[in-house]
């Protein structure tokens, strides 16, 4: 059995000082925890993605505190050995830093052991009162989709050289405000090099390049189950949208043509005592 992921283990874990990448993977309920978790990833993240991928919503500003708990409550019923981080939905750590605590503790008690903010220096204030709270906080800088409308959509960032330096300001301050590691979303892969180069925490990119400490995809993309948009930075390991689709059709001829269910998914008395029955069905168990 591997080694329980901690946030200690994860923030020493730096490809420049000879270690392995770190792998991290969305997942939204027990079953997709348990998935990812048996395939020996490093992070589970319930990522607000969840709102886009499983909600149907168009962007992940739809989801609050009460949907993120609810989404890692279940993560955590899986008992995964991969470390648990949640993502603090929009408007919970941008009114006060004391609301931006209360939130995140209502997330820590259904089951994350961190959370992810979205942002640079302008969430210090909120990532150091966190950390005094004992709440470990993985940052996320770049192409940050709770800023969908300020950015005028899901755009690449860090194009412009004081873009792109602005940036490494933003991954320094969120390692000195005590961040244990940092998401890179969306930016060119000299970027995300630049600022994986200048933090002594991990960062963990997605559509940053390869130059990260560690990379990060959405389940949902990695499995082929989201078919409506396909980022250009995904790589799909599975057509599992195709995959259910062609099982769910052929239970559905079967029951069409009655060949589904046979005596095989069936109950019969005369195989069956009745007295066992009763368990499945209570007094009104059913009998030939
Ligand atoms: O919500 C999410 O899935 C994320 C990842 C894209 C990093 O924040």
């Amino acid at each position: 059995m591997a080694a329980r992921s901690t946030v200690p283990s994860v923030r020493g874990r730096k490809v420049r000082r000879g270690d392995v990448p770190l792998v991290m993977v969305t997942a939204y309920d027990a079953p997709s925890a348990r998935m990812v978790d048996a395939a020996g990833v490093d992070i589970i993240l319930v990522g607000d993605s969840v709102a886009m991928v499983v909600l149907g919503h168009d962007d992940t500003l739809q989801v609050t505190v009460a949907d993120m708990a609810h989404h890692t409550a279940a993560v955590a019923r899986a008992t995964p050995s991969s470390l648990v981080v949640t993502d603090m939905p929009w408007l919970s750590y941008h009114v006060s830093v004391a609301d931006t605590v209360t939130n995140a503790a209502a997330l820590v008690r259904a089951g994350a052991e961190a959370v992810k903010v979205e942002g640079g220096r302008k969430r210090v204030p909120m990532i150091e009162a966190l950390v005094d709270a004992e709440i470990p906080v993985m940052g996320h800088i770049g192409l940050t989709p709770q800023s969908v409308n300020a950015m005028g959509g899901f755009k690449v960032q860090g194009r412009r050289q004081d873009a792109a330096l602005a940036l490494v300001d933003d991954a320094r301050a969120l390692e000195a405000a005590g961040c244990f590691s940092i998401v890179i979303e969306g930016v060119p892969d000299e970027v995300g090099r630049m600022i994986t180069d200048a933090v002594d925490v991990p960062t963990i990119g997605i559509g940053a390049g390869a130059g990260c400490d560690g990379q990060v995809l959405v389940f949902h993309d990695v499995l082929g189950l989201e078919e409506r948009v396909t980022p250009k930075f995904v790589r799909r390991y599975a057509e599992l949208s195709t995959e259910a689709v062609r099982g769910l059709s052929r239970f559905a001829e079967d029951v069409r043509t009655g060949a589904f269910p046979t005596e095989a998914e069936s109950y019969s008395a005369t195989r069956t005592d009745p007295a066992s029955m009763r368990g499945l069905y209570g007094s009104a168990a059913p009998v030939d």
